[in-house]
């Protein structure tokens, strides 16, 4: 059980350096002190704007660190039985219903968890099938055994082709081998009033946990969406939630330099307007490389819109998230991010102190070029890597920043997703569209049911139809 004394939480505070965004240490291509006080009015706005719909219509996802004891408890105690009777966990979701789950398995869990023996692992074998690619789900077959298999569906809509067919596959499968049994394996995580999981997890008596309806799927990590899957895998789920109290009651500020998440979204909205198209977030930790994921799909979904929060239709606007990893990325990406076109915004994520140590040992091989690195440690190495690439950015006036993380645990990693979260919220805002609707997916999931047959879609099934018989322009 983690620590969480005053002091403790204050020590696990998240620290957001942007030194690298401004004209004083950058130069020309920074922002001046000026053109940051002149955002105080919008960013103050913006600040309240998101105060006044906490906890109301799609923001409910404020309420998410203070309102679940109850569930907190039927997760923590469903979650016990599960790695006592199961040998394997998968999650079968897409988007917001599987990016976070797995973010947090990767971060916290061993890096080759899947791998360990069984007796050096505290939970199931754990899965998160997020496509519907056949070989995919073929593969997955061909390695778990679905007896001892615990199906946790999550989606929020409960409709989500994607879902909803895995779900079918599994469905079968499980009842030609369990069957009245089967619902047994079984856990559903959808909406609360609506959907066909809903429906068929009401018939089959499945476990079901609930997603509020103003809960939006991307903003779903800190609901059973993710609290679940983190409790099978043994994580300390209320740490999650004490981490984004902590940060939403130590900055729910209107003030720029007292507000974190306040701070960067406008910095973002900044140089969005200066044609910063591209939001770079690169973690210099393993662990935290699937936490770009799911922030690329908050970041992108929340923000790619083309209409006001009125309806009216606006000059398109959302910066492009892009995936990153260091120091991997270094020998990838950082050439375009110095020298390419100046039109992104990095952000570092950074790790003060590692869990684990790893000591370049002295081999004593005496050789010129690689003597430097003997006795140090890889901790040392990539926190030099950082430091460089930062200094590499910042030399040739490349804007970018760094949040650091004390550690990676449980608490801190609740807090970074609210800041993240409370970040994307603020930009929203500034940008005065609707954070929480997505009419460009949408439309994608109408054509694949016409495409699919779906009763009620025929108009939408000839609409695509006739654009395909005009297609002249292919190849073969
Ligand atoms: O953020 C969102 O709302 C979407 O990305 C959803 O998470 C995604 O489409 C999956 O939807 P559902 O959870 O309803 O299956």
């Amino acid at each position: 059980m983690i620590q969480r004394n005053k002091e403790w939480r204050n020590s696990m505070r998240l620290k957001l350096d942007i030194n690298n965004m401004m004209e004083k240490i950058i130069g020309k291509n920074g922002f001046t002190d000026t053109e940051l006080v002149n955002m105080k009015m919008q960013a103050t706005e913006a600040f309240q704007f998101v105060e006044d719909n906490r906890g109301k219509g799609m923001m409910e996802w404020t309420n998410l660190p203070n309102n679940q004891d109850a569930v907190v408890k039927d997760i923590l105690s469903t979650a016990k039985e599960v790695r006592k009777k199961f040998k394997y966990f998968v999650i079968l979701g897409i988007g917001g219903s599987a990016l976070g789950p797995y973010a947090l398995f990767k971060a916290l869990c061993h890096l080759h968890h899947n791998e360990l023996p069984a007796s050096k692992r505290k939970a199931p074998k754990f899965y998160v099938e997020d496509n519907i690619d056949p070989e995919r789900m073929n593969a997955l077959l061909d390695i778990i055994e679905p007896e001892k298999t615990c199906f946790n569906i999550i989606t929020k809509s409960g409709t989500t082709s994607e879902t909803m067919a895995q779900f079918l596959i599994i469905y079968d499968v499980l009842s030609k081998l369990l069957g009245d049994k089967a619902s047994e394996n079984i856990i559903a995580t959808t909406d609360s009033s609506k959907g066909a999981l809903l429906k068929l997890a009401q018939k089959y008596q499945y476990k079901t946990f609930y997603i509020d309806s103003g809960v939006g799927g991307r903003f779903s990590l800190l609901s059973p969406v993710g609290l679940f899957p983190a409790a099978v895998l043994g994580l300390d789920i209320k740490g999650f939630l004490q981490g984004a109290e902590y940060l939403d009651n130590t900055y729910r500020k209107p003030h720029l330099y007292k507000n974190p998440a306040l701070l960067a979204a406008t910095l973002q909205y900044m140089a969005e307007k200066k044609g910063k198209n591209i939001n770079v977030l690169m973690p210099y930790a393993d662990g935290l490389k699937y936490f770009s994921d799911w922030y690329a799909q908050l970041w992108a979904e929340s923000l790619g819109k083309n209409k006001k929060l009125d309806g009216s239709s606006c000059s398109p606007v959302g910066q492009t998230p892009v995936k990153a990893l260091g120091v991997t990325d270094q020998h990838s990406q950082v050439q375009l991010y110095v020298d390419g076109p100046n039109d992104k915004v990095i952000t570092f994520l950074t790790v003060q102190d590692f869990r684990s140590f790893c000591l370049i040992p002295r081999c004593n091989l005496n050789i010129a070029e690689i003597n430097f690195l003997e006795g140090q440690s890889l901790n040392e190495l990539i926190q030099a890597e950082q430091h460089a690439t930062e200094y590499a950015l910042f030399k040739v006036g490349r804007q970018n920043m760094t949040i650091t993380l004390p550690q990676v645990n449980e608490f801190t990693l609740g807090e970074l997703i609210y800041f993240f979260e409370l970040q994307t919220a603020y930009m929203g805002a500034l940008l005065e569209i609707d954070t929480y609707n997505q009419p460009g997916v949408e439309e994608g999931k109408v054509a694949t049911f016409a495409l699919m047959g779906k009763f009620g879609y025929e108009d939408k099934r000839h609409e695509l139809a006739n654009i395909k018989k005009d297609i002249r322009y292919v190849v073969e």
